[in-house]
């Protein structure tokens, strides 16, 4: 998105209502998968820099978070998330609990070149994320999926997991039992054809292949469920941990598991990782996936995905749907940034302006 005109482009809600009635929800999602492998294939830490991400955290007026995810790619730009964390959204607004925008700035001037939706790229690329951990680390015959949290990451968990797994089981549990009736309703736009299975919260841990854990858990009051006896092979994309105190997972379940950050500097302050030792944490999903045949044994073992959310996928899904807006023609180009025309006049712009208006101006 490096390019020379004043101009930002701005993605809108109907932007991408085009983008997905053009491409279609499976084939994004396809998409974006690949992509993601192929963008951490390639990863080089040294030229793709990605710091930890900070915030605000407060209990007033609600109980909630604002927090930016920061990467610069060398010689290219800088990509920002900012995303809000309010679970208390849903029930008293009718809003997402996750809310979020993404933007991207060019490194030669510094300018903001584009600025798009963060909830439903969130939301997608966290379950590519997880579609990408599974692939590399579940059974590859796995065909029950569990979902324990069944608000909007769930959605795409199951979206993401199907396109890459022969699934045709799915068991769901939720604290609030109308969030799990209604699960099924809001995933009927996949047109999956599987079974999805309300159950009881043990239920779903021992019977499930893939299991994944999005809620909304408080910090301090995981983890979900007792350390149970699950199938030899039970994957978890553990994803509703991310904040300090905040866990889902049994502790002892990850130290008989292989576990696998998504980002380790991240993981052991916010994710599931915050419970482990260093030598009992596992490599970080590049390292995975770049040296994918030496860890494919691991499959057939307990495993985790400790996803607290990177902003490399980010980047990865902004830059899939930026690539179909241009190819498309859509968005919005805004003059957001006051380009002067005297580069060293800030006040400039006034010029245009009629003579009265610029003496009013002028006091
Ligand atoms: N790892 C990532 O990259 C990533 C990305 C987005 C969101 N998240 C996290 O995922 C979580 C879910 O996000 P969301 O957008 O789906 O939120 P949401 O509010 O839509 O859904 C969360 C669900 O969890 C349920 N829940 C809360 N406590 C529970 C418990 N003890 N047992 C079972 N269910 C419980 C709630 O009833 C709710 O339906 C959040 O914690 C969010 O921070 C992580």
């Amino acid at each position: 998105m490096n390019d020379q005109t004043h101009k930002t482009l701005v993605l809108t809600r109907s932007d991408m209502q085009q983008i997905v009635q053009h491409c279609g929800l499976h084939t994004i999602m396809d998409d974006l998968i690949e992509r993601l492998i192929s963008v951490i294939s390639e990863f080089d830490a040294k030229q793709t820099i990605i710091p930890i991400r900070a915030g605000f955290n407060y209990t007033k007026p609600n109980t909630g978070l604002i927090e930016w995810m920061p990467m610069y790619k060398k010689g290219d730009q800088v990509v920002i998330k900012l995303v809000g964390y309010h679970p208390n959204n849903p029930d008293k607004y009718a809003l997402p609990t996750i809310v979020s925008t993404i933007s991207a700035y060019d490194t030669t001037t510094g300018r903001l070149c584009g600025i798009m939706d963060g909830v439903l790229l969130t939301a997608l690329r966290t379950g590519a994320a997880s579609a990408v951990a599974s692939k590399y680390l579940a059974h590859p015959d796995s065909s029950t999926l569990g979902l324990i949290g069944c608000g909007a990451q769930a959605v795409t968990q199951l979206h993401a997991i199907s396109r890459t797994f022969d699934i045709n089981r799915v068991l769901i549990y939720d604290i609030n039992p109308e969030t799990m009736r209604s699960f099924e309703k809001r995933c009927a736009i996949l047109n999956l054809d599987l079974d999805i299975i309300p159950s009881g919260l043990d239920i779903v841990v021992v019977e499930s292949d893939i299991l994944c854990t999005a809620t909304s858990i408080d910090p301090g009051s995981g983890p979900l469920f007792a350390d149970l006896r699950t199938k030899p092979h039970f994957h978890v994309n553990a994803v509703g941990s991310d904040f300090p105190g905040k866990i889902e997972l049994p502790v002892d379940l990850l130290k008989s598991s292989f576990v696998c950050p998504d980002f380790e500097e991240q993981a052991i302050i916010e994710g599931e990782c915050q419970q482990l030792e260093i030598k009992d944490i596992g490599p970080d999903l590049v390292e995975v996936v770049q040296n994918a045949a030496s860890f494919a044994p691991v499959q057939q073992e307990k495993t985790v995905f400790d996803s607290t959310g990177w902003v490399l996928e980010d980047y990865v899904v902004m830059d899939l749907f930026m690539e179909h807006a241009l190819a498309l023609g859509l968005g919005r180009e805004m003059e957001i940034e006051i380009m002067a025309g005297d580069a060293k006049n800030p006040y400039d712009f006034v010029k245009d302006l009629s003579p009265e208006l610029i003496a009013e101006i002028s006091g």
